[in-house]
């Protein structure tokens, strides 16, 4: 039997440039959703598909995201006094369900670097969530991923079908496919113009990764964008081990730019019977 995935780990690390001047005093990862941080969909989706152990890998001026899964003394008593309790329950509900880890990265280097600082905690398969990646679904990705990871053992990507002139926002893999879900990955490419890249299924920031990874991470150069890529680092371990790119069911929305951020933030408030009325009204009224 595979030993189950237990340690999800999110870099925050990044500088998050597309959200400026926001980020430059608020982390990219604590930007809001509708009423929740960007790191709170990440950390739910992990602890649902079963992990509880959160390694984040932070760097300056992250503190707010610690912070965030943490107690509030003067907050919480303060609610207490308000009968409010139940407006904190939502990040104490997380924080009492897994262990959170925090490692420094001095220097961001890039995705790449920022995995390999995970290291020192990590002897086993592990798991990889981007925050700026949402996804909503009936499962959690992760889940998906760990059901494929338990059947075939590897390493797992989620990957998704992008426009081909899209190519060179994403990671992008050379696969073969029996059912048209699950992919056998031969080759990756990070950040391929249109006419070199191998097909058009992209990487998003979802992975179950073997722990060998850090070896290949180790090895490998900086590269696009002349950051280390995890992109370039999983390209050598998938010439050694099996690594499995899975179709996966949901919808993905990319919270690091800001149409992406927009857009779910009308896709998650249409859930919402309030706000559903609200921006009906608003767009009658005024569009
Ligand atoms: P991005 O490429 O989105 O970079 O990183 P970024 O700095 O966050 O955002 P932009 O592009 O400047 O707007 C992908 C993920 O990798 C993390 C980021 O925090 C994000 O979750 N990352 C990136 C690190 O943790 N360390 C790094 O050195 C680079």
């Amino acid at each position: 039997m595979r030993k189950k995935i237990t340690k999800a780990v999110f870099p925050v690390g990044g500088f998050g440039t597309r959200f400026l001047p926001a980020t430059k005093s608020v982390p990219k990862e604590m930007l809001t959703l509708i009423d929740k941080p960007l790191i709170h969909y990440g950390v739910e989706e992990a602890i649902k598909s079963g992990m509880d152990k959160m390694i984040l890998i932070t760097g300056r001026g992250k503190g707010a995201v610690s912070d965030y899964f943490d107690h509030s003394y003067e907050l919480e008593s303060l609610l207490r006094f308000k009968h409010k309790e139940e407006l904190i329950a939502d990040s104490n509900r997380l924080s009492d369900n897994a262990t959170f880890i925090y490692i420094r990265q001095r220097n961001p280097l890039g995705l790449g670097h920022a995995i390999m600082r995970a290291e020192p905690v990590i002897d086993e398969p592990f798991a990889v969530v981007l925050t700026d990646d949402v996804i909503d679904s009936e499962i959690p990705v992760l889940k998906q991923m760990a059901d494929v990871y338990e059947n075939y053992g590897g390493s797992v990507v989620a990957i998704m079908e992008v426009d081909k002139s899209q190519t060179s926002k994403y990671g992008v893999v050379e696969a073969e496919s029996q059912d048209g879900k699950i992919y056998k990955i031969n080759r990756l490419v990070e950040k391929p113009e249109p006419e070199k890249a191998p097909s058009n299924l992209a990487v998003v920031g979802r992975y179950i990764l073997s722990d060998a990874i850090f070896k290949y991470l180790k090895q490998i150069r900086p590269g696009a964008g002349g950051e280390i890529q995890l992109t370039d680092a999983i390209n050598l371990l998938a010439q050694d081990e099996p690594v499995y790119g899975l179709k996966f069911s949901g919808k993905r929305y990319d919270c690091g730019s800001k149409a992406g951020m927009l857009e779910a933030t009308i896709a998650f408030a249409m859930k919402d019977d309030v706000l559903k009325r609200s921006i009906k009204k608003m767009c009658k009224n005024r569009f």
